[in-house]
């Protein structure tokens, strides 16, 4: 089965909005009454508790520039720029657009990102920690972001394989993911392969969580190859199951900002010839994985 048709076919359960006071952890928050583009330092404390908190959060009815966007994202943390340099905001490079719309025949933004689990820049040796997600055209049907809880697909694993994976380094590498093209040689020498933890501890939380990157990318340490890539796919399997998944319907004026080191994500399919997607993203990077 391939990893589209993989996501086309489960059922994720819709994301569980503030029924639950910001106390009760469990992934996924819709935050109310707060508007991003006028947030003090003590608003920024009660969203980045929010997020460490849930690992994913939801704001409504925002209205962000570019520029206002990447004033938020940056109190996160450094900003990355995509590897996708020809569809970043020229004034703001940090900001990509995401899109499937085409102007004069020409693609606006990157269309084909984010279709598969991952996290966000496993494979650098800085790896991602917020992700802002700002959706200016959502499609009606599908297009939903899902996401995986990895500090639950961690406590959920059995006492024996938390001794097994205990430990283990696993090599993100886009140098294998590519060999058969995809990127330039510039666009690969921003990442070199790299070797992280299979099995993270938050800098912020505290809490274990299972790290597995993505499945075209990722292969554990000692072991051949491809019997390491087919070890990361059974991690990856076992780690979105519908159990630890929720999964976010779109609207138009949605911030979404998630904690890439407590969830994996991917997009879901919709009917691109039907129907226009546009969102801008920013991210930032955390700190070597330990
Ligand atoms: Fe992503």
């Amino acid at each position: 089965m391939s990893d589209l048709a993989a996501v086309a076919g489960m059922a994720p359960r819709d994301f569980p909005f503030a029924d639950l006071s910001l106390a009760g952890r469990r992934m996924g928050f819709e935050a109310q009454g707060i508007t991003l583009e006028h947030l003090d330092d003590a608003g920024f404390a009660a969203v980045e508790e929010m997020l460490l908190t849930h690992s994913v959060i939801v704001f409504r009815n925002q209205a962000l520039s570019p520029e206002a966007q990447v004033r938020f994202s940056e109190r996160f943390g450094p900003l990355e720029v995509s590897l996708y340099r020809q569809f970043t905001n020229e004034s703001f490079p940090p900001l990509l657009v995401i899109s499937n719309v085409k102007k004069d025949g020409k693609p606006i933004g990157a269309a084909h990102v984010g279709k598969r689990w991952h996290t966000d820049f496993s494979f650098m040796e800085l790896c991602g920690y917020a992700t802002i997600l700002y959706g200016i055209e959502v499609p009606p049907v599908g297009a939903d972001t899902a996401f995986a809880d990895m500090y639950a697909a961690y406590d959920a694993l059995d006492d024996a394989t938390k001794r097994e994976i205990d430990g283990m380094q696993v090599l993100h590498s886009y140098r294998l993911r590519y060999k058969d093209g995809g990127l330039s040689a510039a666009q690969l020498d921003r990442c070199p392969d790299v070797v992280h933890p299979l099995v993270r501890t938050h800098p912020k939380t505290g809490r274990k969580a299972l790290f597995l990157g993505c499945v075209e990318s990722a292969f554990a340490q000692g072991m051949s190859l491809e019997d390491g890539n087919a070890f990361m796919r059974r991690m990856i399997a076992f780690a979105t199951q519908d159990r630890f998944v929720y999964s976010h319907k779109w609207r138009v004026g949605d911030v979404l900002v998630w904690d890439n080191a407590a969830v994996m994500h991917t997009a879901t399919p919709f009917d691109e010839a039907k129907y226009n997607r546009t969102l801008h993203r920013t991210s930032t990077i955390g700190g070597r994985p330990f």
